[in-house]
């Protein structure tokens, strides 16, 4: 393996980050325990952070960002992955402290990697990606919590983004009726493809409350904004529901009251997708296996070469990305 290929990395000179496409020898990656080629990435709010060069992600350089990975493994030096398994990789510190899947190769730990599931291809574990691992893990912790299809509608913030279009999917295909915010209008028919039985402005929850407390319309909540959004959710969630919280692309502050939790008993469900460990991975990608329909996944997915990874990144923070977006690495 002492051909050269391709990687993105992020280096900082003079305090900031910059980014180049190098070319580097599997000589050259951090130890790991699985060498793995790597077919496809994705694109993700904190990829869009990294590859323009926010802090707040990265946390040693230099760093390949690209914080999901599919792909075959190569090399392995534990007997749980060996040479010619399809593996996927999502969080568990890529792009933070070890290098990530913005790269033809990569090498990882075997913590946090798990096999494709059977029936998925490399793409489509990309297409479902951090975004998607984290949209099943919120549904997983609303059933949990007793929020069931055939109690009240269920909310779903930032629904056009990747977590909240894979939340629309899973949700309504188990039967739930789901009412999908958005600040962009014009996506109103794709998230009633998605199965929303209900499309309503974002303005709804940030606008100036009026009172502490607004009328028991959801049962239950997945909350990709945080920030006024999810102060305007938790004001709606009706008596013992619950709200998945997952996300901080309207603001990581949260200006609430007591009053949604001591009145009505509520509860704020945290969500974190890196460190989830493997029992959990194991259950959130059986459940995605069995619970994401492979062709409303196709259709909230676009795929986008390596190349563009920097024009992609700005989008997303601009909120102008529309469902998932997969990285082909060798393009
Ligand atoms: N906890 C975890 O482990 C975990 C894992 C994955 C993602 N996340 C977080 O979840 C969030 C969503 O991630 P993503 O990959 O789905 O990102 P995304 O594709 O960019 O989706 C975010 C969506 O939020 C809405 N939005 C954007 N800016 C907003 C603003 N200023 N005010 C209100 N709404 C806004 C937009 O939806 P509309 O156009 O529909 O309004 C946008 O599509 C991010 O904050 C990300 O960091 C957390």
């Amino acid at each position: 393996m002492s051909s050269s290929f391709r990687a993105l990395v992020a280096t900082q000179v003079d305090g900031k980050t910059q980014l180049d496409f190098q070319n580097l020898t599997t000589a050259q990656l951090p130890p790991g325990d699985v060498l793995i080629e790597v077919a496809y990435s994705s694109l993700n709010y904190k990829d869009g952070l990294c590859v323009t060069g926010k802090p707040g992600v990265m946390r040693s350089f230099p760093m390949v960002p690209g914080i999901d990975l599919a792909g075959k493994v190569v090399e392995s030096s534990t007997d749980e992955f060996v040479p010619g398994d399809s593996v996927v990789l999502t969080g568990g510190g890529l792009a933070e402290t070890h290098w990530g899947g913005y790269s033809k190769f990569a090498r990882v730990k075997k913590d946090y990697l798990v096999n494709l599931p059977a029936g998925l291809s490399a793409k489509q574990a990309m297409a479902i990606g951090t975004a998607g691992f984290t949209a099943m893990q919120c549904v997983l912790a609303l059933e949990k919590h007793g929020v069931v299809p055939g109690s009240k509608e269920v909310v779903v913030t930032g629904s056009a983004g990747g977590v909240g279009s894979v939340a629309v999917t899973i949700l309504s295909k188990l039967g739930y009726r789901v009412v999908a915010s958005t600040g962009r209008a014009d996506t109103a028919d794709y998230l009633r493809s998605l199965g929303a039985a209900e499309v309503i402005d974002r303005g709804i929850f940030t606008a100036e409350a009026k009172r502490p407390l607004d009328t028991e319309r959801f049962a239950g909540a997945v909350d990709t904004v945080g920030g006024t959004t999810l102060a305007g959710v938790l004001r709606s969630i009706s008596y013992r529901g619950a709200v998945a919280c997952c996300g901080l692309a309207g603001g990581s502050n949260l200006p609430t009251t007591v009053l949604p939790f001591i009145l009505r008993g509520i509860s704020l469900l945290g969500i974190d997708s890196v460190r989830a460990p493997q029992p959990e991975r194991a259950e959130v990608w059986s459940r995605l296996a069995a619970d994401l329909p492979l062709e409303q996944l196709d259709a909230i997915t676009t795929v986008h070469p390596l190349s563009d990874i920097v024009n992609m990144g700005s989008q997303i923070l601009a909120g102008q990305v529309r469902g998932r977006a997969v990285v082909d690495v060798n393009a």
